[in-house]
């Protein structure tokens, strides 16, 4: 919905659905791995644009729970591509001063990948400009089942009380993103209008902008429009679109 008097400010979460690599190289008789490989460089142009445009935190989903059931030797790629990416991105980061994270069930990804990621999760601990956060082997139920065994064991341990699940937050303390804002803007690429067990909790109150562009085809002036659209909207939180006007501080209010 248009909102006439002002625009949002810049979103704070960008997550990104990054899809349609395989349509991309298979458009150019390519094999699979190529779109891949051509999404790495969109990963990294997309993140020189966040920078610029100011995005605090940005997540890119770029491996599913469910992925693991793709082809062996496309899996075993996109583990390569990880670490690759890790091992050339680390001294940007740092440079950048862009503090990496990871959700998903990391311990289950090829131990060098896993190496890969906490070395550098570990390495840019300290940086403070922007956020990367990558979900690797993540899916939002599975994050739920964790959240779930994470807030019982700690209930055994006495360290968190039933009257903990009396608010969301008390919960939302055991999920993977417990020390991230909620994604305000959620962008999928590649003409796919699903969510595909993407951050279903904390997108409860997010945007979505769906685009036909493919993921390698997604560039700093297809951010730049995404987040544009993004701030021509209104955001309600469960009130009225005069109360929003009139008060477009307050609290987001849970329906
Ligand atoms: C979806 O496209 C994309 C993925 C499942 C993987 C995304 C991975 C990358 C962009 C590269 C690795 C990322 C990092 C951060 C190193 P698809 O293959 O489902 O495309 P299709 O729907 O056209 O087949």
């Amino acid at each position: 919905m248009t909102n006439p008097s002002a625009l949002l400010p810049v979103p704070t979460h960008v997550a990104i659905i990054m899809d349609g690599n395989g349509r991309w190289a298979k458009q150019r008789g390519l094999p699979r791995i190529e779109g891949h490989r051509r999404g790495v460089e969109s990963v990294r142009t997309v993140l020189d644009a966040a920078r610029a445009i100011g995005i605090p935190v940005v997540t890119l989903y770029a491996f599913s729970v469910e992925n693991w059931r793709r082809p062996e030797d496309e899996v075993g790629g996109l583990m390569d591509l990880l670490e690759t990416f890790l091992g050339r991105e680390k001294s940007s980061l740092l440079k950048n001063n862009v503090r990496l994270r990871a959700i998903g069930r990391i311990e289950a990804l090829p131990s060098r990948a896993q190496a890969a990621l906490r070395d550098t999760i570990a390495a840019t601990a300290h940086c403070t400009a922007q956020t990367l956060v990558l979900a690797l082997n993540y899916g939002a139920r599975t994050e739920v089942l964790d959240a779930a065994r994470d807030y019982a064991a700690a209930v055994v341990a006495g360290t968190a009380s039933l009257d903990d699940t009396a608010s969301w937050e008390g919960f939302a303390r055991h999920l993977y993103t417990r020390d991230l804002p909620d994604p305000d803007l959620v962008i999928r690429t590649s003409g796919e209008t699903r969510v595909s067990n993407f951050l279903l909790l904390q997108a409860a109150y997010a945007e979505f902008v769906f685009t036909p562009v493919l993921w390698p085809d997604f560039g700093r002036a297809e951010l730049e429009a995404a987040v544009a659209d993004y701030r021509r909207r209104e955001r309600r939180f469960g009130q009225t679109g005069e109360q929003v006007t009139l008060s477009p501080a307050l609290a987001p209010t849970i329906i």
